[in-house]
């Protein structure tokens, strides 16, 4: 089995940027598991189902057509690299990865994902229960505040709308979901290092994961 870096942690924790930087320097491939929720969460729209159709969303994410290239994503062959980053389709993504069956439907296409020479998984449930075999398990964490800021940033560099009170209310709901749920809750695997990216870098976290799975 090919090597697997698995970097869970809370909305806006840091996790995307970081992973896909430590799987760039190690020329391994990158899973965004996030983006597999929020591509689910986006058909689910477009077919007019409702977020609690638990049924119906799983089959839609069984066979979700999505492919990743060069940074972009696309569904169904629209490119939706931005359409997904909207802070609705985070929050529809949370609210349909409680549902067990979607959560079940996803697991194949995540495992594919794990190729030669490796992989750096981001999500959630990478080193829980995706990947428990993960050879090196990373937790991030930040302070509320230091997460808002930073998908605020992100939402205004995409010219989309932010506002900083919405986006506090929005992590805290997320994060209760996440936590709270019955099916994979949000939670550092056994043996995970935990690290707080509050006061420190993205490249000072990336450094910190690097030394870690060298060693
Ligand atoms: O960017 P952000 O961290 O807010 O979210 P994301 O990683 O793109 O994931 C979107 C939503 O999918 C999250 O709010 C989680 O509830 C859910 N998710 C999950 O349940 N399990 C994963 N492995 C990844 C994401």
């Amino acid at each position: 089995q090919f090597p697997v870096i698995s970097i869970d942690g809370p909305t806006a924790s840091g996790k995307g940027t970081v992973a896909h930087r430590v799987a760039k320097q190690l020329g391994f491939h990158y899973l965004d598991s996030g983006a597999l929720y929020r591509l689910t969460a986006l058909s689910a729209i477009r077919h007019g189902i409702d977020l609690w159709e638990e049924q119906q969303i799983a089959d839609l994410a069984r066979v979700l057509p999505c492919r990743f290239e060069k940074g972009h994503v696309f569904l169904a062959g629209d490119d939706v690299t931005d359409a997904v980053r909207q802070e609705v389709i985070g929050v529809a993504a949370s609210k349909i990865a409680v549902l067990p069956l979607v959560r079940k439907a996803l697991v194949e296409l995540q495992v594919s994902f794990r190729q030669a020479p490796g992989l750096v998984a981001d999500g959630r449930d990478m080193g829980t229960v995706i990947f428990p075999d993960a050879i090196q398990k990373v937790f991030l964490t930040a302070s509320v505040e230091a997460r808002a800021n930073r998908r605020y940033k992100q939402l205004i560099e995409k010219g989309f709308p932010a506002n900083m009170e919405d986006l506090v209310k929005d992590l805290a709901e997320r994060d209760a979901r996440d936590m709270a749920r019955t099916e994979a809750p949000l939670k550092p695997a056994p043996g995970a290092f935990l690290l707080d990216t509050s006061h420190i870098t993205a490249n000072e976290a990336v450094h910190q994961i690097l030394s870690l799975y060298a060693s």
